[in-house]
């Protein structure tokens, strides 16, 4: 098991300094660095003593804002209810705009969210630096930016890019706007996919997301999916490793059964996730509705199974679409979600392999002309049992952690 119980104090108490005027107006980045060579592991972190004098001197490099509270209470009008965009596990996340006065030729004008850490939460230090590890290194188009963040007494804050259109989780579900059309839900579906691809298979030690779902699923304005929501991931397997043990976190609905039952956490865990929002974008229904029939509150309960056969689909399919999706690339996609929901983990395809297919569907016509792309997918495993009885969204005991994330 990976020591992750570790209190905040432990970790970084040299990072909880007031911040002087000059600290304040300090960017962490340092040109004889051009950038760290080697992605940092959280285990990096949390295990080197040098990383407790001082945060900022430990993530030169990164191109990492300092903020002082008092400045981004003045970004956020006082953090006021007005300025609130959503509250999560971890705590409020409040817009706010820094004008190109606040750090003058490094830092332009621009809105930004502001996520604080709710000090009465269940999550804490260990989340808050997850995060400012991960995000801190990853850039990419589908990854949310991280600009900056405040260590300050017991305050912790992440400073992000605002993302205009919010959560996927808002935009699909919310009652009272138009119907997402399905191009742009496939748009948004491949979005996610390569931020993920990126995670698992670009050149550094993969990194497991491990809450994956629509509400960390942001919208640009041209609806450009970008991952946010980095406090539960993890550095992947390395060399002869199969899968990192953990304890078992996430959120319900979501979590790839072999993660529930062992607390083994792989690339493909992430997958599934993956194919429960795929699920999702074409059903237009949640991972868990306990509103719903007993029958139909686990999607992928009842929507697995009809995904499979080709005449179901129009079953599961969301009615907001009206019908209005080419009805060969909505196959295609429910046979994808299909294999990503495999409960055999080396059944489900990677990442990229889900790219490729989810763009070949974009317009489906154009994929045609130049031969559709087919994933052959491995073969199930004698004991991996596709039977639906297998896939349960039931409760395991309650852990000590937010019950938005329990499992
Ligand atoms: N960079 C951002 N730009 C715009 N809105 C954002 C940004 N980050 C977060 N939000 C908004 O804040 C809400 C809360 O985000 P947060 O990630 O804290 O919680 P959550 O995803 O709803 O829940 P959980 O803690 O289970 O992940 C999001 O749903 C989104 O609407
Ligand atoms: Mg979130």
């Amino acid at each position: 098991m990976t020591a992750e119980k570790i209190t905040w104090r432990s970790i970084i108490p040299g990072c909880c300094y007031k911040s002087s005027a000059a600290d304040s107006t300090r960017q962490v980045q340092d040109k004889r660095t051009p950038f760290l060579q080697q992605r940092l592991s959280i285990k990096d972190v949390i295990s080197d003593p040098s990383f407790a004098d001082d945060l900022s001197n430990s993530f030169v490099g990164l191109n990492l804002h300092v903020f002082s509270l008092a400045e981004l209470q003045a970004i956020t009008n006082n953090f006021s209810w007005s300025n609130m965009l959503g509250e999560g596990g971890f705590g409020p996340v409040y817009k706010g705009f820094v004008d190109d006065k606040l750090r003058p030729g490094t830092l332009k004008a621009q809105p930004v969210a502001v996520k604080l850490l709710d000090l009465d939460g269940l999550q804490g230090h260990t989340e808050w630096l997850a995060e400012l590890v991960f995000l801190g290194q990853l850039r990419h188009p589908n990854i949310v930016k991280l600009i900056g963040y405040c260590c300050e007494e017991e305050h912790r804050l992440l400073v992000y890019e605002y993302i205009a259109r919010g959560s996927l989780e808002d935009q699909l579900f919310r009652r009272y706007s138009a119907a997402l059309p399905w191009s742009t839900r496939m748009k948004i579906a491949v979005g996610a996919a390569k931020g993920l691809a990126f995670l698992h298979e670009a050149d550094h030690r993969p990194v497991i997301f491990r809450d994956f779902k629509t509400s960390n699923v942001l919208l640009d304005s041209d609806y450009t999916a970008r991952l946010s929501d980095f406090g539960l991931a993890k550095d992947g397997p390395e060399g002869e490793e199969t899968h990192v043990v953990t304890r078992i976190i996430g959120t319900q609905g979501y979590a790839a059964p072999e993660y529930i039952r062992t607390g083994h956490l792989t690339t493909k865990s992430d997958v599934y996730s993956f194919g429960v929002v795929l699920l999702e974008l074409l059903t237009g229904k949640r991972a868990l509705d306990r509103t719903r029939r007993s029958r139909e509150q686990c999607l992928v309960e009842w929507a697995r199974p009809l995904s499979k056969d080709p005449r179901k689909l129009n079953r599961i399919m969301d009615p907001r679409l009206e019908g209005q999706y080419p009805t060969k690339g909505a196959r295609k996609a429910a046979a994808l979600a299909y294999t990503c929901l495999s409960r055999n983990p080396k059944a489900r395809p990677m990442m990229s392999d889900v790219v490729m297919i989810l763009e070949s569907l974009q317009d489906f016509k154009e994929a045609l002309t130049f031969g559709p792309f087919v994933y052959v997918a491995p073969k199930e495993e004698k004991d991996g049992n596709e039977g639906n009885g297998d896939y349960k969204c039931g409760y395991l005991p309650l852990k000590k952690i937010p019950k938005r994330k329990l499992i």
